[in-house]
């Protein structure tokens, strides 16, 4: 039979799908069909296969991601849905970022794998996309790009790891490396078990086994209505993830007819859901960041979402899953309890319940679709929280931090009385800085100190690396001290804990920032309950030091990141000059709704 798609006189019509979708390359729609289709032959498949709705599915498996090590499973599991469904499923790579894999850091490579996802999502004719993410920082850049380029997408994550054991108990990565790392420095764990430790803390595939930030994102894709709500939760290595990524291939082929695109799904709504569950699950500060960004995407909604927002939703949004860093358990303890289906039950009176979702339900009718589960010590009602309000506090008010990006995971501090304290700063600049001083037996510190640890900002340490969980000085830490108040421009695992303020901006590095001129024994003043964040300095005194350290730095221009930037070449120099605050999402403002051109691919 002739192949009547060659037919110069009928022109392809513009819903078309598949292959036959118009993707501008050779000028001459006809002859690019022509062109995509022979070479997509030599993958072997048929005229038939290629009449289908293509469904790609990012596939970001690496053997340096531990946390993505079932994505391969997961492919096949999706691709059954899809072709169950009559759709033709075309997986193809992208970027695949770990943790600890990523240096600097994988912030620094977000926008990079942002930027792969939106242009091979636009690239290929795909008429809808899976996309599957696990690890921190993978799930924010996909959706980043996701909406940038704002083809159809739903989300899988490849789920959380199972817990370890050590001695009787149940240990995970990486709430446990933590607090053992601790009480390693402080001499109370001896080498044999710190090491022993180490083969059980990642004992399967999967993402951080607590409420860290991949666990985090995985909650608020589903409260956003991205991915399916009971997708959040089953663990790596459970059969109910590879039955969820069957069932998202299925939806993925309805995606594809229903044409439902991210910047149709997403509305401020959807947003404040999404910070409704991060406030009830006290989940990762990096949270923060991400969803700004996110928002910032999006032309209907950039703009709306702030930090102060944040805050806001937090005021009227208990803690409810009792999970560490903030609680006891960990992630399988969630699904076992319910999961996102169950916390969405309980959080119902606070939530938009009409925001529209992935499947073309609302968020409410998704609900319905689920019976409510009894309440557990795991997931608890609202009437019975863990902790009453503002799990995530942004100190918007003060001097310190004026861009109003400053957070601080209140229900994970240790000690109730630093959320209300003065002491004495003893600042550090930069991370090298820290650890060379940080230990010295002469330090001038006492528990009452401020640690206030600057240059680690998006530009001042590329990347904004997860330096900001000071460690408590060893003498002191010898002396039982666990928690002190400590402040940086950077940000801190969503696995950690402790009274710790984050993010501050304008940064440290920025010649206009306070936080760049605080000095050896100013007084930092901490009000959680006010969101203040200062340095008793008067303004005469800001501005002088600021003016002082402007000499300065133009004297060492070529030290000084905010001015050496313009000189860095490829992706560093590129993310230095382009990156944004932290209140904006630490994005690159040329990818962002309100940088030049349209973002829409519509
Ligand atoms: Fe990948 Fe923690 S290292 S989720
Ligand atoms: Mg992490």
């Amino acid at each position: 039979a002739v192949n009547r798609d060659y037919d110069l006189a009928t022109p392809i019509p513009s819903d078309a799908i598949g292959l036959r979708q118009k993707l501008p390359s050779y000028g001459d729609a006809h002859f690019s069909l022509f062109m995509r289709k022979l070479f997509i032959k030599a993958m072997g498949y048929s005229e038939d296969a290629l009449s289908r709705p293509i469904i790609g599915i990012v596939n970001t498996y690496s053997s340096f991601n531990p946390c993505h090590a079932n994505v391969p499973q997961l492919v096949d599991a999706i691709k059954r849905g899809v072709q169950l469904s009559g759709g033709l499923a075309i997986d193809f790579p992208t970027i695949s970022l770990h943790e600890s894999f990523s240096a600097p850091t994988s912030m620094f490579l977000r926008n990079l794998m942002s930027m792969d996802t939106e242009e091979m999502i636009r690239a290929q004719p795909v008429d809808s996309v899976v996309l599957i993410g696990g690890c921190d920082k993978t799930t924010p850049a996909q959706l980043m790009g996701g909406i940038s380029a704002n083809k159809p997408i739903i989300h899988l994550v490849t789920g959380p790891m199972m817990p370890g054991s050590f001695r009787g108990s149940r240990v995970g990565a990486c709430t446990d490396c933590r607090s053992n790392w601790a009480k390693f420095r402080a001499g109370t764990m001896d080498i044999e078990d710190i090491s022993a430790l180490n083969e059980e803390l990642a004992p399967t595939a999967g993402t951080c086994g607590v409420m860290g930030t991949a666990s985090t994102m995985a909650c608020l894709l589903a409260a956003l209505g991205m991915m399916p709500i009971q997708g959040a939760t089953a663990p790596a290595v459970s059969s109910a993830r590879l039955r969820i990524a069957e069932a998202t291939g299925t939806h993925a082929v309805q995606l594809a007819k229903t044409h439902l695109r991210p910047q149709i799904i997403l509305t401020r709504e959807s947003f404040l859901n999404a910070i409704t569950v991060l406030q009830a699950i006290g989940g990762s500060t990096n949270a923060v960041v991400h969803l700004m960004a996110i928002a910032n995407r999006h032309p209907g909604v950039a703009g709306t979402i702030t930090p102060e927002t944040v805050d806001e939703v937090g005021r009227k949004t208990p803690l409810l899953v009792d999970l560490k860093p903030s609680g006891d358990g960990y992630m399988t303890d969630f699904h076992s309890a319910g999961g996102m289906p169950a916390l969405l039950h309980a959080l119902k009176p606070l939530l938009h319940l009409d925001a529209l979702t992935v499947t073309g339900r609302t968020l409410g009718e998704e609900l319905a679709r689920i019976p409510p589960q009894t309440h557990s010590s795991i997931v608890r009602p609202l009437t019975d929280p863990l902790h009453p309000r503002s799990a995530l506090a942004i100190l918007h008010r003060g001097n310190l931090s004026p861009g109003g990006a400053a957070v601080l995971k209140a229900s994970a501090a240790r000690e109730q009385r630093l959320l209300r304290h003065r002491g004495p700063a003893v600042v550090f600049d930069g991370a090298a800085d820290l650890a060379a001083r940080i230990d010295d037996p002469a330090l001038p510190v006492t528990p009452d100190s401020v640690l206030v640890l600057r240059g680690i900002g998006p530009v001042g340490h590329p990347g904004m690396p997860e330096a900001g969980l000071i460690p408590i000085p060893r003498k002191l830490a010898a002396q039982g001290v666990t928690d002190m108040l400590r402040v940086s421009d950077g940000r801190m695992s969503g696995t950690a804990a402790g009274t710790i303020v984050l993010h501050v901006s304008p940064e440290g590095a920025d010649p206009s920032s306070v936080l760049g001129v605080v000095r050896d024994g100013d007084v930092i003043v901490c009000d959680v309950e006010e969101r203040v964040l200062s340095v008793e300095l008067d303004k005469e005194e800001i501005l002088r030091r600021m003016e002082e350290r402007k000499l300065n730095m133009e004297n060492k221009a070529h030290e000084e990141p905010w001015l050496a930037c313009k000189k860095e070449r490829g992706y560093r120099g590129l993310y230095m000059r382009e990156v944004n605050q932290a209140e904006h999402g630490v994005d690159f403002g040329f990818l962002t709704a309100a940088g030049p051109g349209t973002t829409s691919n519509a």
